[in-house]
């Protein structure tokens, strides 16, 4: 069985990504090293980042996440910032800040990038996105983060109102999963 560490602190991550690769027998272990964020409003060139930072001090094959929610008509804020806002401002802050948004102006998109790497190579990105429109208000109880004000499209309820697995099976998360699996598959 060949172990990849998962570079992460949120072991709920860790648990979504052991099951599905514990069938390709791929044994993920968690390692919680703190990696920097660069400012960027690319979500891709944070992960190449954080992947290159850890690459040159962790000397096994591991992989990493990078997730945000980008509103169109925030300028895609969050976005890169996600973590931060909703630590500070929260559901409810994106929410005031949308309270005259309208139509396709509350049209969001949920990106996930896993990075996959092992030593001297070039690390592989995986990307996943999610495309919603923000909620009027928030619903639901499931989930985390902003989950209960993103509604998926051809959806009328937000993640947070969705069972986990149902959740899966559309998120960026999901399908950025999907494609790291793939890959797997075929090496
Ligand atoms: P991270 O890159 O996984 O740390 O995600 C950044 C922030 O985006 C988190 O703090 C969450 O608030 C938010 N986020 C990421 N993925 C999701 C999701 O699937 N649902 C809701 N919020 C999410």
């Amino acid at each position: 069985m060949k172990t990849i560490y998962f570079i992460t602190s949120n072991s709920g991550k860790v648990l979504e990504v052991k099951n599905k690769l514990t069938n390709l027998d791929i044994n993920v272990v968690q390692k919680n090293l703190g990696y920097p964020e660069i400012q960027s409003n690319k979500l891709e060139e944070v992960a190449m980042f954080g992947a290159e930072y850890v690459q040159k001090r962790f000397k096994l094959p591991f992989i990493l996440e990078d997730a945000g929610l980008f509103i169109d008509s925030l300028g895609g804020f969050p976005g890169v910032f996600s973590a931060y806002a909703f630590h500070t401002i929260g559901c409810d802050g994106i929410l005031k800040l949308m309270k005259n948004a309208k139509g396709n102006d509350r049209k969001a998109v949920f990106r996930s990038i896993f990075a996959y790497a092992e030593p001297v190579k070039k690390p592989v990105l995986f990307i996943g996105e999610c495309f919603g429109t923000i909620s009027d208000k928030m619903r639901g109880s499931n989930g985390f983060g902003y989950d209960p004000i993103f509604i998926p499209d051809r959806f009328n309820k937000t993640f947070a109102e969705m069972r986990t697995s149902e959740k899966n099976q559309i998120s960026h998360r999901g399908k950025s999963l999907e494609k790291l699996i793939d890959f797997f598959k075929n090496i």
